[in-house]
C-alpha cells in the first residue's frame, strides 16, 4: 500500500472502529480492497457466495441476486456492526457467448448476477448507513466493451453504469462513487473471449484506489486509467 494511505489521518468515527461491508469478497478485487481496507484499519466485514472461502474474515455468504438473501446478509451486518462506513458492491460476472446463443435465462442471470444485485445490495443495505458513510459501485468502460461474445456484459455494465449515474443524482446526499475500472488481473478473466491485455492492473492497484477514494472523498464517476 502507498504510503500516503497509511496515514493516521484516515476518517475514523467516534467511539467505534471504522467499518466496511465488502460484497463479493470472495472475487479477485473484493479481496484486495479487503486487504488494502485491513491495511487501513478498517473493520471489514465480508459477504461472498460461499462464505467458507473468506477464512479469517468475519463473513456471511449470500446469492445477491437473491433478495431474501441478500436482506438476511445486511440483517447479519446490521447485527454485527450496527452501521457501516464504507460499502463496496464487487460482485459481477463475465460471459463469453454470442447473444444469438444466449437464451433468456442466460442473459436474466447474467444480468442479475451484475445489475439486481448493486440494486438489492443498495435498498437492504441502505439503513445500516450513516450520513457520511461512503459507497463505492465497481463499473467499467462501457464504450470500451463492445466486442463480440461480450454482449451480455456490456450491456450489464452499461446497465450498472446508468443505474449508478442515477442513482448518485437522486442521493445526493450520500457519499457514493462509481469507480470505473479498465482490465485488472483477476479470475473474470478466465470468461472472457479474448486474452487479459497487456498492461492490466493488478487487484491491489484497485484496492488502493477503493481506500484513497474513501479517504479523500472522492465521489462521482471517478475513472481509473
Ligand atoms: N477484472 C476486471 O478487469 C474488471 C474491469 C472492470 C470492472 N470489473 C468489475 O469488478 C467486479 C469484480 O470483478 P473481479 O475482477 O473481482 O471478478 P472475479 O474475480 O470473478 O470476482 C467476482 C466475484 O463476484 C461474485 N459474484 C458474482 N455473482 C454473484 C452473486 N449473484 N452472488 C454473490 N457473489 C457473486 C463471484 O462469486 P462466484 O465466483 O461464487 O460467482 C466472485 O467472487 C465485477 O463487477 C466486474 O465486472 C472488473
Amino acid at each position: 500500500m502507498p504510503k500516503e494511505l497509511q496515514s493516521d489521518a484516515l476518517p475514523v468515527n467516534h467511539g467505534r472502529m471504522t467499518t466496511a461491508l465488502v460484497f463479493g469478497a470472495a472475487g479477485g478485487l473484493g479481496r484486495a480492497i479487503t486487504t488494502a481496507l485491513q491495511a487501513a484499519d478498517v473493520r471489514v466485514l465480508g459477504v461472498a457466495r460461499e462464505e467458507s472461502v473468506l477464512t479469517g474474515l468475519e463473513a456471511t455468504s449470500a446469492d445477491l441476486a437473491d433478495e431474501p438473501q441478500v436482506a438476511a446478509a445486511c440483517l447479519w451486518a446490521a447485527r454485527e456492526a450496527g452501521a457501516i462506513d464504507v460499502l463496496v458492491f464487487a460482485a459481477g460476472r463475465m460471459a463469453n457467448a454470442p447473444l444469438a446463443e444466449t437464451s433468456a435465462a442466460a442473459l436474466q442471470q447474467l444480468w442479475a448476477d451484475n445489475v439486481l444485485s448493486a440494486h438489492l445490495v443498495t435498498r437492504h443495505a441502505a439503513p445500516l448507513l450513516t450520513p457520511t458513510s461512503h459507497r463505492l459501485f465497481l463499473g467499467a468502460y462501457v464504450e470500451k466493451l463492445a466486442f463480440p461474445r461480450l454482449g451480455a456484459y456490456a450491456g450489464a455494465k452499461a446497465a450498472l453504469d446508468a443505474w449508478a449515474r442515477v442513482l448518485m443524482r437522486e442521493e445526493r446526499g450520500l457519499k457514493t462513487t462509481l469507480l470505473r475500472l479498465p482490465a485488472v488481473d483477476t479470475p473474470l478473466w478466465q470468461h472472457a473471449p479474448f486474452p487479459l491485455p497487456k498492461g492490466a492492473l493488478t487487484p491491489a492497484a484497485v484496492g488502493d484506489e477503493v481506500v484513497r477514494c474513501w479517504r479523500e472523498e472522492k465521489v462521482g464517476v471517478v475513472d481509473l486509467a
